[in-house]
């Protein structure tokens, strides 16, 4: 056994580093709060570049993970794993069963489900050695499997509600993707067929093959997809796209996709807000993928999800309706709201328990 867990704990937020060179596994769990539940959030797997840049990826998808789960009304802390894909060829269900073993070990403070790179299958591999893991294929009518398509959902709803709030019609509409993964392809396919005219752009042509052999769609470059002539752009690629460099470049007036932690800084929120752009949070509009994660945690079917995912839009007309009032970023009252609901819950689990939760 070439297991090693080594535990920290930095700014409130515990983290472990695991690595087992046996099967070239390498990451980092970052258990952001547990005063709602569980820390939940899923498992990325990714070409990191080093130990340093996992940990900030961790730390800060973690963080966000506490605020998407508390937006949600879940019963449900925050956290997230990263995991170094290793270069060249690994056993994969060597390397996803050494990542069990590793959750295993924690013990239930965190729980995790897929992310960028990881799918149904490596989940099953985690199953195999331990509990803590979900997003696994569903059982009959009980709620489970990839969470993606219930993201891509929250996000199609998100976007018809601020379509309609700036009355522009979906089907008149024209909305640029970026990103064409599990959740960024679906909801390609659902704006097409509500009516949307697309423009897409992903880092790997057979990504955009294979939606253009499937829907009608106009393909620009990675670097050009920002600065889209169009009504809307949805970033549904990795996390950091709306940054000081793109913004200025932004054409759409609404921005509303998956991808997690889209804002480069908290700065970023003010300048997307001074240039009259609406940014829909990125946390509110893409908690569909683990409102599906929660409900299978839950044993709750899948019409508890379909009902839960609808109510994203409820939520989000509250956020810009307070935005609107205060004339500021949506960005910053969803992270004041989500901030307000953890710390009640923490003072109400001191209170209850006479303990401190991170
Ligand atoms: P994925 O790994 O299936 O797809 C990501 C796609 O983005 C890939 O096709 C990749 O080639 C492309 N891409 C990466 N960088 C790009 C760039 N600079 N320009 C254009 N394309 C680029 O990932 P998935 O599951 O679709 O997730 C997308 C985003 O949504 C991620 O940020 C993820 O964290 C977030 N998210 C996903 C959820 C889910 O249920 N899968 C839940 C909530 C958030």
């Amino acid at each position: 056994m070439t297991l090693r867990i080594s535990r920290d704990e930095d700014d409130g937020q515990r983290i472990f580093r695991f690595a087992d060179p046996s099967c070239d596994l390498a990451g980092v769990i970052v258990v952001d709060s547990l005063a709602l539940g569980p820390a939940t959030g899923g498992c990325r797997f990714w070409p990191y570049d080093d130990a340093a840049a996992m940990l900030c990826d961790a730390r800060r998808l973690a963080r966000g993970m506490s605020y998407k789960n508390a937006m949600a009304g879940l019963p449900l802390g925050g956290g997230k794993s990263v995991i170094r894909r290793p270069e060249g060829s690994f056993d994969r269900a060597a390397l996803f069963a050494a990542f069990g073993r590793v959750l295993d070990e924690i013990g239930g403070d965190y729980l995790a489900a897929e992310d960028v790179g990881t799918t149904p299958a490596d989940m099953e591999a985690v199953r195999a050695q331990t509990p803590f893991v979900f997003g696994l294929p569903a059982d009959g009518a009980l709620a489970g499997g990839d969470p993606s398509p219930w993201t891509a959902l929250g996000v199609f709803l998100s976007i018809g509600h601020i379509c309609a709030r700036r009355g522009i019609s979906l089907s008149d509409s024209r909305i640029a993707v970026q990103g064409l993964g599990n959740v960024g392809a679906d909801l390609c396919r659902r704006l097409h067929e509500a009516g949307a005219r697309l423009v897409v752009a992903d880092l790997h042509a057979h990504a955009t093959d294979r939606l253009r052999a499937d829907i009608p769609v106009d393909v620009v470059a990675p670097e050009a997809i920002h600065a889209a002539d169009v009504d809307l752009f949805a970033p549904c690629a990795l996390g950091g796209g709306l940054n000081r460099t793109t913004i200025p470049e932004i054409k759409a007036r609404l921005i509303a996709g998956a991808a997690n932690n889209q804002l480069g800084t908290g700065a970023d929120a003010a300048l997307l807000h001074a240039r009259g752009i609406l940014y829909v949070p990125d946390f509110v509009a893409n908690a569909g993928g683990i409102i599906n994660v929660a409900a299978e945690y839950l044993g709750h079917d899948r019409h508890h999800v379909v009902d839960a995912v609808h109510r994203i839009p409820d939520r989000l007309a509250d956020v810009l309706d307070r935005a609107e009032a205060a004339d500021i970023s949506p960005a910053h009252v969803a992270d004041a709201m989500a901030r307000d609901l953890i710390a009640r819950a923490a003072g109400a689990m001191a209170g209850n328990e006479g303990k401190r939760p991170l």
